[in-house]
């Protein structure tokens, strides 16, 4: 039955949430808007930053206040007074900067992927397991309202049996991008893609049972674009398109007998939704309050709380459920054939 209301989010409370001391590695992109984050929206302490050029890295901890700046990570590491540590590097640095962190006796919050493949994903758990250590993959939209709105509905079943997610996300990039360079496991797949493949994981429940895909190469080696159909045990299909080629919608329809969600906009990032009954006469909204990357805090909180509960891993998302998005993600580049740097065998 369509519901009358959408579920309210649950929203963690900030009293008793521990003040735990944050380093970050690698100053960059995304690291600047989880520092503003961070600064404006929790009451965590940012204690010290690890960049590999001091300028760079003086003048972000400049920009937020950091007391603490370090070229050599490892020499954070060994700071006493220091808990938990986010890893912002490329994805290629992911897996043996958060095994550094892990191994220096410090939680640690990865940036998505977790890491390059399933196997080195598996590597981080079994040490952090081993440590008592709390890891996770900071796949950020999760721990907003709106995903949490999004699973609810999906565990009442008011979509009914699903049936199909459509999604894509595409972006373009200047050539000078990252994003472009074979070095730093450049392509859509683990930047862009990493999140059409969660979404289908999280909606469907589990990996593919069948996966296809078809890709096509960017200039200078790296893939620019791939098309996936997955086929799930519950019969669902997922169609995902990722992109560097050109800016696509990026939205998500996720259609079930009794009502269709559709996601407009950037579906992995705040914003709005509708929720629509299949006989499109009943419609719900939701309207997303907060504004964008300053949504970072949710993840950040989370962390913080899961840390203090002394939780090895994430109830919202569990290491298995970044481990399913990086097998999925091994599966489709196996049937295009790529192949990154760390993993070539010659
Ligand atoms: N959650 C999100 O919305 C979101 C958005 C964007 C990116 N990401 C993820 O965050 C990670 C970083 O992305 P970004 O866009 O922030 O990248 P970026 O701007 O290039 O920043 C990367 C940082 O890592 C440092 N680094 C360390 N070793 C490096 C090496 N060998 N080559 C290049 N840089 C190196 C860089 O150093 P320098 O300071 O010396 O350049 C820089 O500080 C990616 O894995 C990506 O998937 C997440």
């Amino acid at each position: 039955m369509f519901p009358r209301t959408l579920p309210q989010p649950e929203i963690l409370s900030v009293d008793g949430l521990p003040t735990l001391r944050w380093g970050i590695i690698g100053p960059g992109w995304i690291a600047d808007r989880f520092a503003a984050a961070f600064r404006h929206h929790t009451r965590q302490q940012l204690v010290a930053v690890a960049g590999r050029n001091l300028d760079k890295t003086t003048a972000f901890a400049g920009r937020w206040d950091i007391p603490r700046i370090f070229t050599e990570a490892s020499e954070m590491l060994a700071l006493k007074d220091l808990d938990v540590v986010y890893v912002a590097t490329p994805h290629n640095h992911h897996f043996p900067d958060a095994m550094k962190v892990l191994q220096a006796g410090k939680h640690v919050l990865v940036e998505k992927p977790l890491a390059l493949n399933a196997q080195e994903g598996a590597k981080l758990q079994q040490e952090a397991r081993a440590r008592k250590l709390f890891c996770l993959e900071g796949m950020w939209c999760d721990f907003t309202p709106k995903y949490d709105v999004l699973r609810q509905l999906l565990e009442n079943g008011d979509l009914g049996d699903l049936h199909t997610l459509i999604a894509d996300h595409g972006e373009y990039f200047t050539p000078d991008h990252r994003i472009f360079n074979p070095d730093l496991a450049g392509g859509p797949m683990l930047d862009l893609g990493s999140y059409l493949i969660s979404l289908s994981i999280t909606v469907a429940g589990s990996v593919p049972a069948q996966v296809l895909a078809q890709g096509q190469p960017a200039p200078g080696g790296v893939n620019g674009q791939a098309s996936m159909l997955f086929t799930h045990h519950n019969g669902m299909h997922s169609v995902l398109n990722t992109t560097l080629f050109s800016r696509t919608p990026s939205g998500a329809v996720i259609a079930g007998r009794d009502a269709t969600l559709s996601l407009n906009g950037h579906f992995y990032a705040p914003g709005d939704f509708t929720l629509a009954s299949s006989e499109g006469n009943q419609l719900l909204h939701w309207k997303d309050k907060g504004g964008h990357y300053e949504q970072l805090s949710y993840e950040i909180e989370h962390t913080a709380w899961c840390i203090g509960q002394g939780l090895t891993e994430s109830p919202i998302r569990p290491l298995e459920t970044s481990l399913m998005t990086l097998s999925t993600m091994d599966n489709v580049r196996r049937q295009l054939g790529i192949v990154f740097n760390e993993e070539r065998q010659d």
